[in-house]
């Protein structure tokens, strides 16, 4: 699976964002190291707050199927109807989120706009400093 393949993957995932609120558009498309991809996309509610990021859905899947072990997460998002921009990058809570399951530095996130369009970052590049696991048990 090339960076290119899941990012093609979240664009496709893309299409199933739910969100009437804000009209903007994310897939994520999250590779385990097994090589198995579990995508999400943005799943917004009228309570606003209840509102879920594609790249936690697509966490929350994996978790929720026994996967514990990740390798890469592919995000791309845009206002609906549009193509993805290049700079949709994931909010704080996701960063935390990936900050649980990911502490390995070779997890890699995958920004874009598509398959011919993407930077490769690191999460401690995006989450500094972060608190994770190793805090709770040294
Ligand atoms: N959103 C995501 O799904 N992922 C991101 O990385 C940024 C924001 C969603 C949440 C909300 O449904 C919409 O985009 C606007 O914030």
């Amino acid at each position: 699976m090339t960076y290119a393949q899941l990012m093609a993957q979240a664009v496709k995932a893309r299409e199933g964002a739910y969100m009437p609120y804000s009209q903007f558009a994310v897939g994520a498309a999250l590779l385990c190291k097994d090589g198995t991809v579990y995508t999400g996309c943005n799943i917004e509610n009228a309570a606003f707050t209840p509102t879920v990021c594609a790249e936690r859905v697509a966490f929350f899947k994996a978790v929720s199927d026994g996967r514990r072990d990740f390798s890469a997460i592919a995000v791309t998002g845009g206002p609906a109807g549009s193509p993805s921009a290049s700079d949709t990058a994931p909010c704080g809570v996701c960063r935390q989120v990936m900050a649980e399951f990911c502490v390995a530095p070779d997890f890699e996130i995958v920004l874009g706009s598509g398959p011919e369009d993407y930077a490769v970052h690191t999460l401690a590049e995006l989450l500094p400093l972060g608190f994770g696991p190793k805090n709770l048990h040294p």
